[in-house]
């Protein structure tokens, strides 16, 4: 049978590998009736599509957007032109020269959050929240400042990002609606906050990505408010969400397989590694979509203009003809085309941001900790129909004199 994100119980939210497996047995794209759309499970289809932008847009209707209200696109949901367009201006501002020249403050922040971390412990071992103590505050904080906004406001942020990941838990029209009012309040919120924080950095050259972005300009053109707004909420929702469960991802990898874990310390220079992996294995976003816009074949099945397509990257990421051994975490997987950042234009502008935070905080744990291990309990999952992760992640941990 074939079940959807929204209906899937915790179990399979914590484990959809199996149904990625029982799906790709099936075919590599398969129709689902209930929701009228395509299911894109194959990696080579996956990449078909992700790469052939002229026939699958990204202007898609989000789940509820119609009820959110006219806000700009952010360029997730632009095709080109624009997109073009706009992902130029944005790279202006947002180099690989400016994330590098941010190493020092992650660094900076990460040990920070782990000195807190060890005073409340008083340096013995004791149950720590990963999720809570470290993945989620460090990128909240790492884009804050990269923004240019206080950063004592990220509780207001956490609240705001989980409401923009947050799917419905079932799928009751008074749930679905509950959610929708929540969230379009909360975007209700979020623009007048960012609003604010614009009005404080035009005509200022500070050295934020906010002042860079409001005069990054390319033949004349430059971001409206608008898009400047929708942006910021991008960063927001895209940024934070993922990165925590990147890092928080990672470590339950390292420790379900302890050989690779020994690896690690061993032979930290195998961080990359551990992060592409899990990437890999553990996709912190598991599906993206697409609207159809002219006929066309797609893995021996005709989409019509107009149907969806939802392509599961995280099935991809498991694709048995690109991956050996597909279901075992190989730290020294090589090559590892993995597609956890997307494919294409709209290919994950945050990536190389996400991978040197992970980077860093797993290297500050690893050499501040002796003994680390998984508190046994029953996880609780995030509930998204394409965000994967946990809500907390209790670790022992025991601190290294
Ligand atoms: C796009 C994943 C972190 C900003 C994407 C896409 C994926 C993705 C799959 C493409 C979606 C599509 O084609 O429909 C991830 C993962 C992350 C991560 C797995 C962490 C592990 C970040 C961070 C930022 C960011 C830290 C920014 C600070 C963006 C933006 C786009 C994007 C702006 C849209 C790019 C475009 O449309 O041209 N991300 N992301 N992401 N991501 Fe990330």
């Amino acid at each position: 049978g074939f079940v959807r994100p929204a209906l899937r119980t915790r179990e399979q939210r914590l484990n959809p590998f199996p149904w990625y497996r029982a799906c790709l047995s099936q075919g590599t794209v398969l129709r689902d009736e209930t929701s009228q759309s395509w299911d894109v499970f194959g990696y080579e289809e996956a990449q078909f599509v992700l790469k052939n932008h002229a026939h699958f847009s990204s202007q898609r209707t989000v789940d509820g957007q119609n009820v959110l209200g006219n806000y700009a696109p952010s360029i997730l949901n632009l095709d080109p032109p624009r997109h073009t367009q706009l992902r130029r201006l944005i790279n202006l501002a947002f180099t690989p020269k400016a994330i590098a020249s941010f190493q020092p403050r992650i660094e900076t922040i990460t040990h920070n959050l782990l000195d807190a971390m060890k005073q409340e412990t008083q340096g013995k071992s004791t149950e720590v929240d990963l999720v809570a103590a470290l993945a989620y505050p460090l990128p909240v904080i790492v884009i804050a400042e990269m923004l240019g906004v206080p950063p004592e406001d990220r509780d207001k942020f956490k609240r705001w990002s989980d409401l923009l990941v947050e799917g419905p838990s079932d799928l009751r029209p008074e749930t679905i609606m509950d959610l929708m009012t929540r969230r379009a309040a909360g975007r209700k919120e979020l623009d007048e906050y960012f609003r604010n924080i614009v009005q404080l950095h035009r005509g200022k050259d500070d050295g934020t990505l906010i002042s860079a972005l409001i005069s990054a300009q390319i033949e004349n053109e430059s971001l409206s408010l608008e898009e400047l707004l929708s942006f910021c909420v991008l960063l927001l929702a895209a940024g934070n969400e993922t990165t925590t469960n990147l890092i928080v991802n990672a470590w339950r990898c390292l420790l379900e397989h302890p050989e690779a874990f020994a690896m690690l310390r061993e032979n930290p220079g195998l961080i990359d590694g551990v992060i592409e992996e899990t990437l890999r294995y553990y996709s912190p976003v598991q599906a993206t979509s697409r609207i159809v816009t002219e006929d066309i074949e797609v893995g021996g099945q005709k989409f019509s203009k107009g149907d969806r397509a939802v392509v599961w990257l995280g099935a991809a990421n498991r694709d048995s003809r690109i991956f050996e051994n597909p279901d075992t975490f190989i730290p020294t997987r090589s090559p590892n085309h993995h597609m956890a950042f997307g494919h294409g234009i709209h290919f994950c502008l945050g990536a190389p941001l996400a991978k040197l935070e992970a980077k860093i905080a797993i290297l500050a744990m690893l050499s501040q900790i002796d003994e680390v291990s998984a508190v046994p309990t029953d996880l609780t999952p995030i509930i998204s129909g394409f965000v994967y992760g946990v809500k907390s992640f209790p670790i022992q941990v025991t601190w290294a004199l």
